[in-house]
């Protein structure tokens, strides 16, 4: 008893060693877009969260550039209000955060305005002592990547350790390119000023707690992974709902569609961690070689093969408010036809799951915001039960949830109490406690500044997904009847009637008895 209480002591001692990071390079951390959304919503806010928890390097700058002429004074007040209505809020700490911030203009296309703000990069390094080391993270519209990726390669900001540089780092978002020519093409731009290893491509599910521990679920026991394989599992759900509508975004979201907004990268990404073999070393390149094997292991489809299904919201009631459909957002076309919900079922062909289904569906104005991984078991080969009892043996299913309960459940089944004989299924119930962990973004923003790749995409995988993707995305875009095959769906369901037919579809090719 005592000994297991000492090294329950000692796991809780190792779990808050996991939540500060030591040794990290000072740098400059340069975030151009600094007057956008995404700096004040997610960056600065994760920065001061960083701040506050102690996990910035020391010392470290942050400078904002956008096209907007502020001081850096002005940038400072901006930030306080983002991070007071958006952040963590205790902003008792501002003040000493405020310091580290500094604002620069800057014309994204003009070689000299880079030139400058090289010249300014360096005095700042010089009187803060961040030893030349600089994170250009592009909070931008994805048609400026490659201005700036040049601009900052002409301008000699892209080199690395020479004269007074240390090293130098590009972190992008997604969307990486369209479709694969584009994907490509950005490829290009960047790698002509930057190596691979300067570049960092977000997904922010990577980052997820959660989302973390799929590995270290599947490869750090041992119980899991002999039964993870087409011999025991039914099918694999995975899905992404949303509450949100398209919100102030539909400039971007009428170029991309919920299968580039969300399958191209996040669900593809969940897919990987749940279907790919284990890497020999959890190390970010060997981990990122079986991520490509796996989506090259994807079976290409078509969408006349009825594996993809595609929805749009129209106006409907969500937690009891009328809610406009996706036509009349402002912004949206009147007969615009980009899809805001999809379902699409991936086959894996290997050994390992041939057969297995992988029905992965996300949509925007759903009745609920739930993300999920649900592994469906098979039922029990021979049920001694249904005889005497006349009951289903419901199969066992195991949950990894990411949103909003962080956690891990499995479902099995148990003898009610009682003196008749029957099944209850019972649920056995993990929660992640995530009170004071990293967010998403600071969790990137971190491991970009240490240079570990591994929750970041690499560009075969991007190039990969696309490969799966694209073919779909123009016979979605060019084929007849476009606008029959969009099946309009309620604002507050859970998306097309027809997804739940292709589901029932699906489940009765496979013969399966019991609902997931
Ligand atoms: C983003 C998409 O990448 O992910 C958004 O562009 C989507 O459209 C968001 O709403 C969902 O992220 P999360 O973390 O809220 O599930």
């Amino acid at each position: 008893m005592q000994a297991n209480l000492v090294k329950e002591e000692i796991s809780r001692e190792k779990g808050r060693d996991c939540l500060a990071m030591g040794g990290l390079d000072p740098c400059t951390i340069v975030i151009f877009g600094a007057s956008g959304d995404l700096t004040a919503r997610k960056l600065i806010p994760a920065l001061y969260h960083m701040f506050l928890s102690g996990s910035l390097p020391e010392p470290v700058s942050v400078v904002g550039c956008a096209r907007t002429m502020f001081s850096s004074d002005d940038f400072r007040s901006l930030m306080h209000q983002a991070c007071a209505s958006h952040g963590k809020a205790d902003m008792a700490g501002w003040p000493e955060f405020a310091a580290l911030l500094f604002y620069r203009q800057v014309a994204y296309d003009s070689e000299k305005s880079f030139r400058e703000l090289a010249a300014y990069l360096d005095e700042l390094d010089r009187q803060r002592g961040t030893r030349g080391n600089l994170v250009f993270d592009l909070a931008l519209p994805p048609t400026l990547y490659p201005v700036v990726a040049e601009m900052l390669g002409r301008a000699g900001l892209a080199a690395q350790h020479s004269d007074n540089r240390g090293w130098s780092r590009i972190v992008v978002e997604k969307p990486f390119g369209r479709d694969l020519d584009s994907s490509r093409e950005l490829d290009r731009v960047l790698h002509e000023h930057f190596q691979e290893e300067q570049i960092f491509r977000i997904d922010h599910y990577l980052a997820k707690e959660t989302v973390q521990n799929i590995l270290m679920f599947r490869f750090a026991n041992t119980i899991f992974e002999p039964i993870w394989n087409r011999g025991f599992i039914d099918c694999v759900g995975i899905m992404a709902a949303e509450k949100l509508g398209v919100e102030n975004r539909a400039g971007y979201y009428e170029q991309a569609g919920v299968i580039r907004d969300m399958f191209q990268n996040h669900m593809l990404q969940l897919l990987s961690l749940i279907a790919m073999e284990p890497p020999s070393h959890f190390e970010s390149e060997q981990v990122r070689d079986e991520k490509v094997k796996l989506f090259c292991s994807i079976r290409p489809f078509s969408r006349g093969q009825g594996e993809v299904v595609l929805g749009q919201y129209g106006p409907g009631l969500l937690d009891g408010q009328e809610v406009m459909g996706y036509r009349q957002e402002p912004g949206v076309g009147a007969r615009s036809l980009i899809p805001t919900f999809a379902l699409m079922h991936f086959y894996v062909e290997n050994w390992r799951w041939q057969g297995v289904p992988f029905c992965l569906v996300s949509g925007k104005r759903l009745a609920g915001k739930q993300t999920r991984i649900i592994i469906q078991f098979k039922e029990v080969p021979h049920s001694i039960f249904r005889d005497v009892l006349g009951e289903e043996v419901v199969p066992n299913r195991l949950v990894l949830g990411i949103y909003p309960e962080e956690g891990i459940s499995l479902t099995f089944q148990t003898k009610n109490p009682g003196a008749r004989v029957c099944l209850r299924p019972m649920t056995m119930d993990f929660r992640y406690d995530t009170g004071s962990v990293l967010d998403a973004y600071e969790k990137v923003l971190l491991d970009c500044i240490l240079g570990d790749h591994l929750l970041f995409w690499r560009q075969d995988s991007i190039e990969q997904t696309w490969k799966i993707l694209t073919p779909i995305l123009n016979e979605c875009e060019q084929c007849q009847g476009r606008a029959q095959q969009l099946h309009l769906y309620p604002a507050g369901s859970w998306g097309p009637e027809a997804a739940r037919a292709q589901v029932d579809r699906i489940r009765d090719r496979k013969e399966v008895r019991n609902a997931p």
